[in-house]
């Protein structure tokens, strides 16, 4: 008889030349992706190594498993885990594999992967069946759906995905067939979320890679609801560097892996682990409760990946204030630029008022206007955009896009109405505003706001929730904020805006 340890080298050994056949297959049909198609189909394919991580998460020990793999590409992630499921000890005595591929160029390669996955699983007694569906992922589930009176036998142990990330647009069919199946949300990669999850069985396995954006931001708000009562999070790993996942696809994602179990209660502690730039591996075990916080309606959730998050987090949360209870609100500037092109102008003139760019923010000032932008520093007055327009005032703006260069995602700066002379202001909708029910704030809470938001502690719970350079006006009315008082001992005793050591210890002093 061969040994045990014998058997499960050998099943190694098949599943790394499973591994290496798949990863042929991938290049091969990586150098002849249409890069026209590229885009679109969001066809970004997951190197071999955080495939074999993502696989290695499954935690059960199944005798039959049902995987389904939606956005299947070549079939990076269905062979891993093949791979990871027939060098386990304990291994599967059927797999059998339900791959979606709506491009006939990565269907091919898809193809060659499965049967390599037949191979691997025949040469050492594993029974492996597969149903390769050359088709839209949404589009047939919105068909199979259509029999309500019918039950869904499209039901899976396991699901593992890389999907596809493209906004979803409004009028799109897409959207027309995510509604009708009681879906909301606006990029391919959510909604094939949430399908998937649908499709799991009571305790079944999710494992996905994705972009962070779900994590905040109201867009995804509705999704982070129905998935979070779907799926029970256990494990989060995220990468350092953005440019680290897809390095040879030049993706700027951020992503973020997660493995879930479907129906079942959430773990009282997350595992989160990251890959730390240069490839080095970090884990923690947080509470379930730091990561999503029982009492937000938002169910943001917190990537709190080492010590200086816990810390981030823990001081954050010692500050009391909220925005609502300081009387303030946080908006986007209401002028669009490109729908009110024919009202602006570059310099000020006796018709006009000023307007304001993230260009006039400096050194958490606002200095207007500005001889140096190609922007226009000024937008007319007149029955059209008055709308537009707010009563000059103290104003905290922030930008809402930080550019790549920047230090900080957030950036704020004061808009000071002795340092302007005029009644009336527009803020472009590339900046968010504080304001007091649309007008200005009392002047030493402006000032102690803009020191808060400068900060190197606000910036980096920022990035806990956040893995976006976006700053939304939804994520400025969720920080914790300091007391009207704090406010008021901010602007007393730190005599900068925006220098950084000066804001931070002010800040450090406050909690
Ligand atoms: C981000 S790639 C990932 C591929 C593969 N999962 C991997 O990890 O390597 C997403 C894949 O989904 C496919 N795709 C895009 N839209 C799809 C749809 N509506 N239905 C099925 N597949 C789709 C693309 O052609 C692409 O191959």
């Amino acid at each position: 008889m061969v040994p045990a340890t014998k058997i499960t080298r050998a099943n190694q050994s098949v599943g790394s030349q499973l591994i290496r056949r798949a990863e042929e297959i991938r290049l091969a049909v990586n150098a002849g992706i249409d890069p026209t198609r590229r885009g679109p189909l969001g066809q970004f394919t997951t190197p071999p190594q955080v495939a074999g991580f993502m696989s290695s998460i499954f935690t059960c020990a199944y005798k039959h498993v049902r995987l389904l793999d939606p956005g299947a590409g070549t079939g990076a992630l269905t062979s891993a885990f093949v791979a990871g499921q027939i060098s386990r000890k304990k291994r599967p005595r059927t797999i059998m594999v339900t791959a979606y591929e709506v491009d006939a160029h990565m269907a091919t390669g898809l193809m060659d992967t499965l049967q390599a996955c037949e191979k691997a699983c025949t040469e050492i007694g594993v029974s492996f069946a597969y149903d390769l569906r050359k088709t839209d992922y949404i589009r047939d589930r919105a068909d199979r759906n259509k029999a309500l009176w019918s039950i869904d036998s499209d039901q899976y142990d396991a699901v593992i995905m890389n999907p596809p990330y493209h906004k979803i647009n409004s009028g799109s069919l897409e959207r027309k067939l995510l509604r009708d199946m009681g879906i909301e949300v606006s990029n391919l990669y959510a909604a094939f979320m949430l399908l998937a999850a649908r499709q799991l069985v009571h305790g079944g396995e999710f494992v996905s890679i994705t972009p962070r954006s779900f994590c905040n931001g109201p867009y995804f708000r509705r999704f982070r609801r129905e998935f979070f009562e779907l799926i029970a999070v256990d494990r989060i790993h995220v990468y350092e560097s953005r440019s680290e996942t897809f390095r040879a696809d030049d993706v700027l994602q951020e992503n973020i892996i997660i493995h879930g179990t479907r129906d079942c209660l959430h773990e009282s502690e997350v595992t989160i682990s990251k890959t730390v730039a240069g490839g080095g591996f970090e884990e923690r075990a947080v509470c379930f409760d730091q990561i999503v916080r029982q009492d937000d309606p938002e169910q943001v959730i917190h990537v709190i990946a080492d010590d200086r998050g816990d810390v981030v987090s823990e001081r954050m949360l010692a500050l009391r204030g909220t925005l609502d209870e300081l009387g303030f609100t946080a908006s986007t500037g209401r002028v669009v630029d490109f729908r009110a092109r024919e009202h602006l102008r570059e310099e000020a003139s006796d018709d006009t008022v000023p307007l304001i760019f993230p260009a006039h923010m400096k050194e958490g000032r606002v200095v207007w206007p500005n001889g140096q932008t190609r922007k226009p520093n000024a937008i007319v007055a007149n029955s059209f955009t008055d709308d537009l327009l707010v009563d000059s005032g103290f104003y905290v703006l922030i930008k809402r896009f930080s550019a790549k260069e920047e230090r900080r995602r957030i950036v704020a700066a004061l808009y000071d109405p002795r340092a302007i002379s005029t009644c009336r202001v527009g803020f472009d909708n590339k900046t968010n505003y504080i304001h007091t029910s649309g007008n200005g704030l009392p002047k030493d809470e402006a000032v102690g706001l803009t020191i808060y938001l400068n900060s190197s502690l606000v910036d980096e719970y920022f990035r806990l929730f956040s893995g976006h350079t976006q700053v939304n006006a939804a994520d400025l009315k969720r920080l914790p904020y300091p007391t009207r008082k704090q406010l008021l001992t901010l602007a007393r005793n730190c005599k900068s805006l925006s220098d950084q050591q000066l804001v931070d210890q002010a800040v450090d002093s406050l909690i």
